[in-house]
């Protein structure tokens, strides 16, 4: 078995099933660049511990180059023989230094410590790249929030209405679990930025090579401090893979409202006919399949975590084969989210949202009860008292039929109630006086989510 790179114990090669359930060139040929970059930083140490001449050097140096070339255009693929990436390889660089020079280079390293290193520079990358996604979703919300800076909206709890609260603060409010998204991904980057190269198998290298300077030409600020939780650990990969699994759960939770808003029921929304799709029998449909989707995806991010945690559940050190297991569900979930975020951010920026309807529903459903209380204890009334008594005027409201809203009970319905509430309560019962009123920060008032919006800006601005 000539490509192999384990052949010589073994009298016969592997059987075909062997072979076949072994393979993983089908997912981990995604790694090429990495495994080559690291083997021209590899070829370097040899060099500079005297186990390859400067000719050597520059020989490997240039085939390795022309075999990435090769790659990058595909002019050099893993063949049925190969069995991953690594040996694919160092088939590629045999072909192109021969094999007494290409023979040369695995010296010192071990499958374990380059995929371990290779997986980290792809995180690395990736990483870079879902940040850059979420912030475009980030920057969708804040522009929706400052097209509506003053529009209310009937806020929820339970998916009742409780009180009214801007649509801008609403919108933000979905905005800061993805700014701490990023945030996560900048912050797990300071612990991916330790290389394993050096680690060998699991012991490290006997060879005198110097595993520091591996790691900065690949860009790490340095390398692992342990080479057996360099070779076995995979937490940088779970941790990767959570964030991931948080990133689409807060889609789909803005999803979810999206589907919510652009029903019939409630005409919050219409999705821009480019972020909707048909039906095949119902003409009049128009389906937020967009925002299904990314709900949808939540659940196969989540199992793409969950897969992953199971598989390193009680694997002892250090490599076990099993580890190979990490790529594929984390490959999906770089896959996932880098076809769902643009897809959002682009339904989200494009929405058209119904100010109107929305200030129509905002005070009902007895909304500013909260209001009611809060101003009789600004008269001097307990609130376990004032409470009652809020709650006595959605009982008299609701004695009405039609129903009544807070706002139109009479004054002699509200004395009735109690005598502390006079008409000057009237100033609350409106949305803009509710609004206007929770003004702290972190509140729903027009001037706190003006400043709220430019902070959400601002700290996007600054990753
Ligand atoms: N393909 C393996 C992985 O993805 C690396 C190879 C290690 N193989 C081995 N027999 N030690 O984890």
């Amino acid at each position: 078995n000539k490509g192999s790179l384990w052949g010589g114990r073994f009298a016969t090669g592997p059987a075909d099933v062997m072979a076949a359930l072994s393979k993983s060139t089908h997912f981990d040929w995604k790694l090429a660049r990495y495994d080559i970059a690291g083997s021209k930083a590899h070829a370097r140490v040899l060099h500079r511990a005297g186990l390859l001449t400067q000719d050597e050097l520059d020989g490997m140096l240039s085939a390795l180059t022309e075999l990435e070339a090769d790659v990058v255009a595909g002019r050099f693929q893993p063949a049925e023989s190969d069995e991953d990436v690594h040996g694919a390889l160092e088939r590629g660089l045999l072909e192109r230094a021969g094999t007494e020079l290409g023979g040369k280079l695995r010296a010192g390293r071990s499958r374990n410590d380059q995929i371990a290193t290779m997986v980290r520079m792809y995180l690395r990358d990736e990483s870079r790249r879902i940040a850059a996604g979420v912030l475009d979703v980030v920057e969708a919300l804040t522009a929706q929030a400052q097209k509506h800076p003053e529009a209310p909206m009937p806020g929820r709890t339970h998916l009742q209405h409780a009180q009214p609260v801007l649509l801008a603060h609403h919108l933000l409010a979905h905005a800061w679990p993805l700014l701490r998204d990023v945030d996560r991904l900048r912050d797990l980057d300071r612990r991916m930025a330790y290389s394993a190269y050096g680690s060998g198998a699991l012991a490290g290298s006997s060879l005198g090579l110097d595993p520091a300077q591996v790691a900065h030409e690949l860009g790490f600020n340095g390398p692992v401090e342990n080479s057996i939780d360099g070779t076995a650990s995979r937490d940088l990969v779970a941790e990767f893979s959570w964030v991931t699994a948080m990133i689409g759960v807060n889609l789909s939770r803005i999803s979810e409202e999206v589907i919510i808003w652009a029903t019939k029921e409630f005409g919050f929304v219409t999705l821009d006919d480019a972020y909707s799709t048909g039906s095949s029998i119902m003409p009049q449909k128009k389906n937020p399949d967009i925002a299904e989707l990314a709900r949808g995806k939540a659940g196969r991010l989540i199992g793409d975590l969950t897969g992953l945690l199971a598989t390193l559940k009680a694997l002892p050190l250090a490599y076990n084969r099993d580890l190979q297991e990490d790529k594929e569900p984390v490959f999906d979930a770089v896959d996932t989210l880098q076809l769902l975020l643009p897809a959002v951010s682009g339904m989200i920026s494009t929405l058209t949202f119904h100010p109107q309807r929305l200030a129509e529903l905002a005070p009902q459903g007895f909304s500013l009860a909260t209001d009611i209380a809060e101003w009789l204890v600004r008269q001097g009334v307990p609130f376990r008292v004032a409470h009652e008594v809020a709650g006595e005027c959605v009982r008299a409201c609701e004695q009405h039929s039609p129903v009544k809203e807070l706002h139109e009970l009479t004054d002699q319905e509200l004395a009735a109630i109690h005598p502390a509430l006079t008409p000057a309560v009237r100033e609350v019962l409106t949305v803009e006086g509710s609004l206007a009123s929770r003004d702290a920060v972190g509140g729903t008032a027009p001037v706190r989510v003006a400043e709220q919006l430019q902070a959400a800006q601002q700290k996007a601005a600054d990753f």
